[in-house]
């Protein structure tokens, strides 16, 4: 069961997961709704995949979703979902810049507030390049950092959750139309146990 895998990997890898709790189905679909009419999606620190089931359950057909996710048993979670549409990449969300560049969406679960101040600058930077950014969060303490970045942040609280939990709803305004700028590139480097790519556009 993948919550009882989850809580197992929060067990050996606690500051990687932040929480041994995986997003319940209220929380996901929370999430999974403010990537609108997106097509092109990131998925920071997808877990087991509670949020990547609910966004491809949106997601238009022409749709691609690449998930970035450090922990490789949960890619072999996520290498399950049988969907298309769905890339996985077993690297950190940092490196995302190596395989994907300007989607339209970014959805994180990563346990921000655990990261150095490096690392969450990056993945901030990343999400603000983006134009639209969700991300999960079990405090409202990223609140400032996330501003400083987006002049227009919404919070939700998700209360039918275990814990309850944030989830920040950020946009950037004068976002460069993703549909031009969107690419996988070369996934040689990814230590990543599946890439889907889509060839077509890989090669442009
Ligand atoms: C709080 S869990 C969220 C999991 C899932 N999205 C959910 O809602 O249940 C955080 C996830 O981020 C992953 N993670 C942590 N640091 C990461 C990084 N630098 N790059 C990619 N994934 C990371 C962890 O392995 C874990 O699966």
């Amino acid at each position: 069961m993948d919550s009882l895998r989850f809580a197992r990997q929060f067990l050996r890898h606690p500051r990687q997961l932040g929480t041994p709790f995986q997003s319940g189905r209220m929380l996901a679909r929370t999430m999974a709704e403010e990537v609108g009419r997106s097509v092109r999606v990131v998925e920071f620190g997808a877990g087991t995949g509670p949020v990547t089931r609910e966004i491809l359950r949106r997601l238009p057909e022409n749709g691609r979703l690449t998930c970035f996710e450090v922990n490789p048993e949960f890619c072999r979670c996520l290498e399950r979902i049988d969907d298309p549409r769905l890339c996985v990449i077993n690297d950190d969300a940092t490196r995302c810049g190596r395989y994907v560049s300007q989607p339209d969406c970014v959805v994180s679960g990563l346990p921000l507030t655990l990261f150095d101040g490096r690392a969450r600058e990056t993945i901030l930077a990343i999400a603000r390049r983006s134009g639209l950014y969700v991300q999960l969060q079990y405090t409202p303490a990223m609140g400032q950092d996330i501003r400083r970045h987006f002049p227009d942040v919404r919070l939700k609280f998700v209360v039918l959750n275990f814990p309850p939990a944030f989830v920040y709803v950020c946009r950037a305004g004068g976002a460069i139309p993703a549909a031009r700028l969107w690419h996988h590139r070369v996934p040689a480097r990814a230590r990543g146990r599946r890439v889907l790519m889509d060839s077509d556009e890989a090669r442009s």
